[in-house]
């Protein structure tokens, strides 16, 4: 019993001297540690999964009081425990495959902030502290969300990936082996089966431009802007440059951070597709209609007539002297329907009459305004079609252009 008052003595006595040892403790650590994160150039670990509008530094203040109180009120510091503290949650979230470099830097950042919060609840000076300040990212939620890594790589697969069967023969390294012999590899510019990579290599290599999106390569070799090896592969205005283009200006902006608010991000189209080797070709073409811009929408049959969404599509420059046009077709699907989701995987279109209708960009319209659409003006023709779609550019399914259109 004696004992015990005693030491409640001793320890009353040395309250003081404890009090200020443990302030000079966590100001130490915070001088140490913690304020080299706030004047750090270098992005935090955070940039790993949020490509804008988040960073470590948002949860700083120079001074430790401020910086302590304003994570306790915004629920981000555990005064009970400490080590279960929500910041040191966010710090400590790791991608699946995270960068060698930034993992290191992850665990400094989680070793400085747990030794700080530890040593700071610990702190009655501190315990004291209040704040009107508040501590986090300054943009909303709805913009952070927006430039989470996952979300760029969901409109990479939706807008570029999708796409990229076009190129494969000639860009991707199990397949041209002739080009690399010629060009180097750096024509190897898609990574087989890996999206990420795929996305990552046209942004170091700076096919992607971030500095000047609108002359990307992946946009003016394709458009020919600039001599290509594999010819014009692409027209201003046509559905694959709308989607490269959304894709870059997104990711620009994201990077950028130069959106405003969640009014300016861009809307989901209402349409997702998917590029598959099933061609259609069209015969029957005037010459007179040489190198006009032709799109083709197919319809599939349906109880009540005709889809009211096309299932695929296609465009591209009529080939005059040929008297034709050919392209293989890009399926469609309305976002969240049932037949989106089996797009990716069977790339396929069942058996049965179709119907085929066919637009012209007679005025040069997308040229001028590569934001513009085809209209119902444009609408050239319709044929009906009974086909099993087979695969391959051995095995088109051929139309020919109605004659009064002729
Ligand atoms: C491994 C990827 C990853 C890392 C690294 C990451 N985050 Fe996040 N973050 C997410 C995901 C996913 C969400 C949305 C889903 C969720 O909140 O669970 C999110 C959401 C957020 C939000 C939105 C609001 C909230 O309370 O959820 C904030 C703020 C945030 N993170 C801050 C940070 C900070 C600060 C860091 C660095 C210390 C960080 N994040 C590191 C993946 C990550
Ligand atoms: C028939 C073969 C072929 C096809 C198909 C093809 N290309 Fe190319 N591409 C080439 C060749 C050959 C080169 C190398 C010579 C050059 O730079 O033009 C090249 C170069 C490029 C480059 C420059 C790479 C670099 O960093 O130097 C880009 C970007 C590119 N192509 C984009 C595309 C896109 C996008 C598509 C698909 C829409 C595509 N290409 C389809 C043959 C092709």
């Amino acid at each position: 019993m004696q004992k015990t008052c005693l030491a409640f003595a001793v320890v009353a006595l040395l309250q003081p001297a404890l009090n200020l040892w443990a302030s000079d403790a966590s100001l130490a650590v915070f001088e140490k540690r913690i304020l080299p994160i706030l004047q750090a150039s270098k992005p935090s670990s955070c940039t790993e999964c949020h490509l804008s509008g988040v960073e470590l530094k948002d949860y700083i203040f120079p001074e430790q009081d401020k910086t302590f109180a304003a994570l306790v009120k915004a629920d981000m510091i555990d005064l009970k425990q400490p080590e279960q503290s929500k910041l040191l949650k966010f710090i400590e979230r790791r991608p699946e495959k995270p960068s060698l470099i930034t993992d290191k830097v992850r665990v400094e950042e989680a070793a400085a902030f747990r030794e700080w919060i530890v040593a700071a609840v610990k702190d009655p000076q501190l315990l004291k502290a209040k704040s009107t300040a508040s501590v986090g990212p300054q943009v909303s939620d709805e913009l952070i969300r927006h430039a989470r890594k996952d979300r760029v790589l969901n409109s990479f697969a939706e807008n570029v990936w999708s796409e990229v069967g076009r190129c494969a023969a000639c860009h991707s390294p199990d397949k041209n082996q002739a080009q690399v012999k010629k060009f180097g590899n750096r024509v190897s510019w898609i990574k087989p089966r890996d999206m990420q990579g795929t996305m990552q290599n046209l942004l170091d290599s700076g096919i992607i431009d971030v500095d000047a999106p609108e002359k990307s390569l992946l946009l003016a070799k394709p458009l020919m802007q600039v001599e290509h090896g594999g010819g014009q592969k692409m027209l201003l205005g046509d559905r694959t440059y709308k989607q490269f283009r959304a894709f870059i200006d997104d990711y620009v902006a994201v990077v950028k951070g130069t959106y405003k608010d969640a009014k300016a991000l861009p809307k989901l189209s209402q349409e997702v597709s998917q590029v598959s080797e099933i061609w259609l070709k069209i015969e029957g073409i005037p010459k007179s209609l040489d190198k006009q811009f032709l799109r083709a929408d197919v319809y599939a049959k349906t109880a009540d007539g005709w889809s009211k969404e096309r299932v695929a599509t296609g465009d591209r420059a009529i080939f005059g002297g040929g008297g034709l046009w050919q392209q293989h077709l890009t399926l469609t699907a309305p976002r969240d329907s049932a037949r989106a989701k089996e797009l990716l995987s069977a790339q396929k279109l069942a058996g049965g009459e179709y119907l085929v209708r066919i637009s012209i960009d007679r005025n040069n319209r997308l040229a001028q305004d590569p934001n513009s659409d085809f209209t119902k003006e444009d609408v050239i023709g319709e044929v009906p079609v009974r086909t099993n779609w087979p695969s391959g550019y051995g095995a088109m399914t051929v139309v020919k252009l109605p004659a009064q259109t002729r």
